[in-house]
């Protein structure tokens, strides 16, 4: 058996809103499995190596549940259009030029590599609708030390001539890329991705809802983001009352399902979220760059839906989680401001939470530092912070770091028990 210890103030988000902290602690793995976190180094492993972070902090990575990779070419540009337009104008030409694979690579190399520096570890990704360059993201992200889920997109009507396929081409392409991509990497792995409905026809959506369940997949796609969509889907689907039941009824909306946004979901829409068992990924950046609104994300978890966190870049201009946490909780803030202070905020704690261990848990894990998973974590240098008069305690010293940290100050990040920075 091999015994790996980590030393430093460990901060774990064990449940929402609650934090678990062990000041000069030990975090222990055995055979790359966490056994526990321990104030004192138990007998049985004194003679065990120990990397020592000394006063360092040893957080929780984070999970970027929902975000567009071919969109980082774009990141920071085309801020000033809403939804529909911003598509149209700039996404779909920028997405386009995957088509060049050599292009793919180098974007997606730097992806990856960026991700895993700011401390991402586990990503549900969009990719392009080509089955080359996705190929390429799933290596780029398999290299670099990444997990998670990454999808060929499905869009066979509605988004112009630059990017489209034909629905005979969408299925045809969307199988050989499963075939081949299934089994091929050990970290990543494919996730079914019907664009959003505008730009997926119905037999697109049914072909890719029985494929989803001849081949147990998850699925990942878009809700209730922006209100011109949402009037658009009601024209498209004058059978569905809500927009979500366009996934419903063709099997696209269940317990392994991603839907990213939902701002503009009643309770009617977020009780069926609840009791399908959908994961909505909150993405606070993207919906005020692209005007959508502010989701309500503390209902939405008062509520028990399974609330977790996304960049959605480049609608979302921060690939940084800590920026996505702390985004939302500025959104959140914002609600409550809407809401006449009816409304809670989400803490740091609760926020956090979210960017990481309720993200994990999408992916089949306990997530946070729980006894039998790998580590995804990351340690953080707050020694370039301003310097406080007061001594901070471990719990400011962690809120802080949340706010502040940029991939400068993250000394090491661990993916699946592998240390890859
Ligand atoms: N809805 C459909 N496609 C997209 C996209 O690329 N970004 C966002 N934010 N919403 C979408
Ligand atoms: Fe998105």
């Amino acid at each position: 058996m091999t015994v790996q210890i980590i030393k430093g103030h460990i901060v774990d988000a064990p449940a929402f809103g609650k934090l678990a902290i062990t000041e000069n602690g030990f975090l222990i793995l055995e055979n790359g499995r966490i056994e526990g976190v321990f104030a004192e180094l138990p007998e049985t492993y004194r003679n065990a190596p120990v990397t020592d972070y000394a006063d360092k902090l040893i957080l929780p990575s984070f999970a970027d549940l929902h975000m567009h990779a071919p969109q980082y070419a774009m990141l920071g540009t085309g801020m000033d259009l809403p939804l529909l337009d911003w598509l149209n104008t700039y996404t779909f030409k920028t997405e386009a030029a995957f088509k060049d694979t050599a292009y793919a690579r180098e974007v997606y190399r730097a992806l990856a590599k960026e991700m895993i520096d700011n401390g991402t570890t586990r990503v549900c990704a969009f990719s392009s609708l080509h089955r080359e360059s996705t190929m390429i993201l799933m290596e780029e992200f398999e290299k670099a030390g990444m997990t998670g889920y990454v999808g060929k997109v499905n869009m066979d009507r509605n988004s112009g001539d630059v990017l489209t396929e034909t629905t005979e081409e969408s299925m045809r392409e969307t199988t050989a890329w499963l075939d081949e991509a299934s089994d091929q990497f050990e970290h990543i792995k494919p996730v079914l991705t019907p664009r959003f409905t505008p730009t997926c026809s119905n037999e697109l959506m049914a072909f890719l809802g029985k494929l989803a369940e001849e081949r147990n997949l998850p699925v990942q796609s878009h809700l209730s983001e922006n209100t011109s969509e949402i009037a658009w889907v009601r024209e498209l689907h004058p059978d569905c009352a809500q927009y979500w039941e366009s996934y419903k009824k063709y099997g696209l909306f269940n317990e392994r399902t991603v839907m990213a946004h939902c701002v503009h979901s009643d309770e009617r829409e977020r009780t069926a979220m609840r009791e399908n068992g959908v994961w909505v990924a909150h993405c606070p950046d993207s919906n005020i760059n692209l005007v959508s609104g502010v989701a309500p994300v503390r209902k939405m978890v008062n509520e028990g839906v399974r609330v977790t966190l996304g960049s959605d870049i480049a609608g979302g201009a921060l690939l940084a989680m800590p920026q996505v946490v702390t985004s939302a909780i500025r959104a959140s803030k914002m609600k409550r401001i809407q809401t006449d202070w009816t409304d809670d905020f989400l803490t740091v704690a609760e926020a956090f939470y979210l960017g990481t261990t309720a993200g994990a848990k999408f992916f089949g894990t306990n997530g946070g530092f729980a006894k039998g998973d790998t580590l995804h974590a990351i340690v953080v240098d707050d020694s370039a912070f301003p310097t406080s008069a007061q001594k901070l305690s471990v719990t400011e010293r962690f809120e802080r770091a949340i706010y502040l940290m940029t991939k400068r100050d993250i000394a090491a990040v661990y993916s699946d028990g592998r240390k890859v920075k």
